[in-house]
Parts: C-alpha cells; structure tokens; sequence
C-alpha cells in the first residue's frame, strides 16, 4: 500500500491533528483513520449493562451523563479516530411534539402522519427545549475526547425522517411516503420545508456545543425515481449544507445517501457535501471514477463481514483500502454494526487497518 506521512498542508488544515477532520478537508492520512456507524450500542456488554440502568431507550438519549458515556465506550474500548453523538434520528419528530416510543426488540414507532392536515400538529416552539440535553452531551464528550479525535453530530436526511414520520415505523419500504409525495407533492414538500428547518436548527445546536463535523444519514435512499431523488434527497440536503456553511464556516458535512446507487454522483457534486459514506454494495472503481477529484469517501466494510469475523473480512477490508488508496478515506462499514458482533472481531478489524493501511 501506498504510505504517506503527515505533510505540511495536514498540519494547516487541523492544527489539532485530528486525522478525521484532515481526511475531510481533502487530505489523505496514514493509517487510514476510521470510526463505525452504529460504533455504540448493544454488541458492547458495557452498552447492554448501562442500557439497563437508563430505562427506556429515549431515556437513554435524553440523559446526558449516561448518553455521553456511552459515545465515549467504542472510543475508549478500540481507541477510534472519530466519537460519533449517541442519539437517534427521530429525536427530530420526537422534538416537534410526534408521540415516539421505542419497542423493545422491535424498533421505533411514531404517531403516524397521514396528510398535510397532520402537519398542524408538528410544532417547532419547544423543540430547541426538548433538545437541550443533547446539545449537553455533546458538551461533555467534547470535554471529554483528546484533540486528536473528531466528534461527529448527526441527524438524518428530510426524506428518511419523513417516511418514518409518516409509516409511524421502519420496514414499509417507504410506501407510505412515497404515495404521499406523488399523491400530494405540495403537502409533502411542506413537511420537508419543515424537517429541513427543524434540521438546521438541531444541527447548528450541536455544532455550537462542539460537533467538529456532521453526517446526514439518509438511510432509504435507495428506489427513488430520479427526479424525486432530486427533489426529496438531494435538494434538502443541498439546503441543509447550504444553511450550514453560512451559520458554522468549515464544518464538513459527510453525506450517506445509501442505496443511493446511480444517483451518488449527482448527489455528490451537487448537494455541497465535503464527502460521502458510502454502502456496502457500491463499486470503489466506478465511485472512484464519478466523484469529484479529492473528494473524501467513507466506508464501506459490510457489516456482517464483522459478525461473521475472519479471513474474509480481513480480505474485504484489505480490498476496500487498495481501491480507495488514491484518495482522501476514512475506513467505516457500509451500515451499521448488528448486535450479534462479537467485540474481538472490531478490535481485530481496527488493529488490521492500521497495520494495512501503513501504521506501526
Ligand atoms: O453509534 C452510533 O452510530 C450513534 C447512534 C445512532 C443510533 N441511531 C442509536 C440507536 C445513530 C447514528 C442512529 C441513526 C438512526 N436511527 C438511523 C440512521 C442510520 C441507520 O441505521 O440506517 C435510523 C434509520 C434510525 C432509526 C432507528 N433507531 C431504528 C430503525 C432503530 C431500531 C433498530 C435497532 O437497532 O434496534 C433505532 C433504535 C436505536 N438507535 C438503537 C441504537 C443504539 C437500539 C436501541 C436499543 O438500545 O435498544
């Protein structure tokens, strides 16, 4: 592989040398540092144990000594190059009065909206309240991290939110939003106006309590008609990156359009995103030949490559840092981590990519 040590202009873009956020502005950076999406949670034993203590999942979420010390628990246990806030993208609803619970073992479940007389019901004044113990979380992990690691806030993409908001859950393959988005484009577009509003806001809450960079997850990307994926994913995030570069100057933006497929270019070049995460089942060659010239990419080890552990995973990874060595890369998985990943399998995966991709 190719080794480059740390050049002078690395130094200028952070002089934190955090390498995460050098990644981000452009710069390639040896080892290849890497985080993982969904890093805490319960296939840690010391997530399961606190989880416990907190009660409810959004209890969890909504009390910032136990949600601070579960984004530092990956970081501290693997030494990472990157915290990411421990909270969810339905924090958002959730915010704008929608009823949400989480069920155990069976994911999120929200008060489903079903028209755009429902959209009276959202509404924005006390959601900067709800969402102060958030900002405080992220207040205490950066308090918390050394220089070197990056703290990622997140949120999820207008259009990924909205099909949960409107199913009231996961797993409907976004039926429900799509037949509202071509039944009523215009009531639609008003409940997007409306998460990508509500999202700058959370956003710019999150920077101002020290979020060095952000990630949209726009998890159901994928099967968007063309012109939709246009309208529905990349034009909000085009105004969320736009909102942003005005309020926060310099905060990389890591957009994951997954599923995105053909349309990752155009989300690419024209959403404004610093870089993107990109999903298992992308090609490296044809992405490679897409993007922008120096674009950063993330990814995109297949989960369950971790899960399953071993000689294929450690060759996967091996493939996906040689394809992606001409470029700025920040090594990640292609979607989250699954429960049933046995730690040791990360530890081993961290310890490979550093020795691969030129560490001591
Ligand atoms: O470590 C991290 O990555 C940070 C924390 C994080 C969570 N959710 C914690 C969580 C992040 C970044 C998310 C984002 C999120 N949440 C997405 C986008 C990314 C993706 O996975 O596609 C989506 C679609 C959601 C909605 C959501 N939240 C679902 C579908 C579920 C249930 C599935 C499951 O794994 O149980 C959640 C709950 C959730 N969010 C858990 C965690 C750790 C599990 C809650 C528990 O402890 O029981």
């Amino acid at each position: 592989m190719k080794r480059q040590g740390q050049s002078t202009k690395a130094v200028q873009a952070c002089d934190r040398n955090c390498p995460i956020l050098d990644v981000l502005s452009g710069i390639r950076r040896s080892p290849v540092p890497l985080w993982f999406m969904r890093q805490a949670g319960r296939y840690l034993p010391e997530y399961r144990r606190l989880r416990e203590r907190a009660g409810s999942f959004l209890d969890l979420v909504h009390k910032p000594d136990l949600a601070a010390e579960v984004t530092l628990q990956p970081v501290e246990r693997f030494g990472l190059d990157a915290a990411i806030l421990f909270s969810d993208i339905l924090v958002v609803p959730h915010a704008l009065g929608q009823e949400l619970a989480f069920l155990e073992g069976e994911g999120p479940r929200l008060e489903p909206i079903a028209d755009r007389k429902a959209l009276a019901r959202l509404v924005s004044s006390r959601a900067e309240e709800t969402l102060q113990p958030i900002y405080e979380t992220v207040r205490r992990v950066k308090a918390a991290l050394p220089p070197k690691v990056a703290l990622i806030g997140f949120a999820g993409g207008p259009w990924t939110v909205a099909s949960y908001m409107i199913a009231g859950r996961g797993g409907d393959e976004q039926r429900a939003a799509k037949l509202w988005a071509y039944s009523d484009p215009e009531g639609f577009g008003m409940l997007i106006d409306r998460l990508v509003e509500a999202t700058i806001a959370y956003l710019e809450g999150q920077i101002a309590a020290g979020a060095d960079a952000i990630q949209i997850f726009e998890s159901w990307a994928a099967h968007l008609p063309e012109p939709w994926f246009s309208r529905l994913v990349i034009e909000p995030t085009r105004r969320i990156v736009a909102a942003l570069a005005r309020s926060a100057p310099g905060i990389p933006v890591i957009g994951f359009a997954r599923g995105g497929g053909t349309m990752l270019e155009a989300y690419a070049r024209q959403s404004g995103v610093s870089a993107v995460s990109l999903d298992s089942g992308t090609s490296l060659a044809v992405v490679d030949a897409w993007l922008p010239k120096g674009m950063a990419v993330q990814g995109n080890l297949d989960p369950l490559l971790v899960c399953a552990g071993g000689r294929e995973m450690r060759q996967e990874t091996r493939r996906i840092l040689r394809a992606l060595e001409r470029r700025p890369h920040i090594f990640n998985l292609g979607h989250g981590f699954v429960p049933e990943t046995p730690p040791e399998h990360v530890a081993e995966l961290v310890a490979f990519v550093r020795e691969e991709s030129g560490g001591a």
